[in-house]
């Protein structure tokens, strides 16, 4: 940590793939380097093949230079991974919002301590569009926020509240900046997840961070991380061919730096890469 008032958290959009997960080895190192980054949080919901993760994954994304992940819609479609979740110290937390949240593998939320600042991770899915069986998370968030509130962890008071972030993984850009102006008094970082295309919104709203999309890491030439003759066969035929994993040709990279003040976010920027 460059001092105890100064933070700078890289958050990187969903690794996609091997050419995800080989984005982040060719060029967090450096990133980190350059922009004295504190804290990695990285999108991981595709890291495996395209669906889901595993615990190996995991590891190797940890040896590029990840602190935590978030997931998404995709966590569960590693099977072996589902028993793997409710390792509560594996880094990873999945969506919050789900029905029969107390009774599905894995955490919504969790709360680290980096010794001189403590940091709430957050994980919700929308609703738009979305196939999940999930509640409203601008209900849910509430229901969180009181939860804590009670716990005498977080108060009105931003200042003496650990910084929070949210990983908001969701289709529409209304619902992401809507969800993002309901908690931005009371949240640090806002992060849009799951389109796989970044966004060119990057702001903050009052001290929040906020950007509707991170993007993605994985192959360039792609829709999400398929190989576009795949997509348009299933746009335009009846019979739909299983997504397959685009291995070849550039790669894509993208993040966002943001610097905090204490408890504010003081700018947040992209950090994107086209790798040949
Ligand atoms: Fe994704
Ligand atoms: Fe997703």
């Amino acid at each position: 940590m460059q001092d105890s008032r100064n933070m700078n958290v890289l958050f990187i959009g969903d690794i996609s793939a091997r050419p995800g997960r080989e984005s982040v080895k060719d060029v967090l190192s450096n990133i980190k380097q350059h922009y004295e980054v504190d804290f990695v949080i990285a999108n991981c919901e595709n890291a495996a093949g395209g669906r889901g993760v595993t615990r190996a994954i995991l590891k190797e994304l940890e040896s590029y230079g990840v602190d935590f992940f978030t997931a998404g819609d995709h966590v569960w479609a590693q099977k072996q991974f589902h028993e793997d979740l409710y390792d509560l110290n594996l880094p990873i937390i999945r969506p919050l919002n789900y029905e029969g949240n107390a009774q599905i593998p894995g955490k919504g939320y969790k709360l680290i301590d980096l010794g001189d600042k403590r940091i709430f991770i957050l994980s919700f899915l929308g609703q738009g569009f979305m196939r999940e069986p999930v509640r409203s998370p601008f209900w849910v968030f509430d229901e969180w926020w009181n939860a804590r509130v009670d716990e005498g962890i977080l108060s009105d008071d931003k200042s003496s509240n650990p910084l929070i972030f949210i990983d908001f993984h969701a289709e529409t850009t209304a619902e992401k900046l809507t969800f993002g102006w309901y908690v931005h008094s009371r949240v640090s970082a806002f992060f849009g997840t799951h389109t796989h295309v970044a966004t060119a919104d990057a702001r903050l709203m009052g001290d929040m961070a906020y950007v509707t999309d991170v993007g993605m890491c994985g192959p360039y030439n792609a829709s999400l991380w398929v190989n576009p003759s795949i997509t348009t066969n299933n746009f335009m035929f009846p019979m739909k061919e299983p997504y397959k994993a685009e291995l070849e040709g550039p790669r894509i990279f993208n993040s966002v730096l943001v610097t905090f003040e204490g408890k504010e976010a003081k700018s947040i920027k992209r950090i994107d890469k086209i790798l040949q």
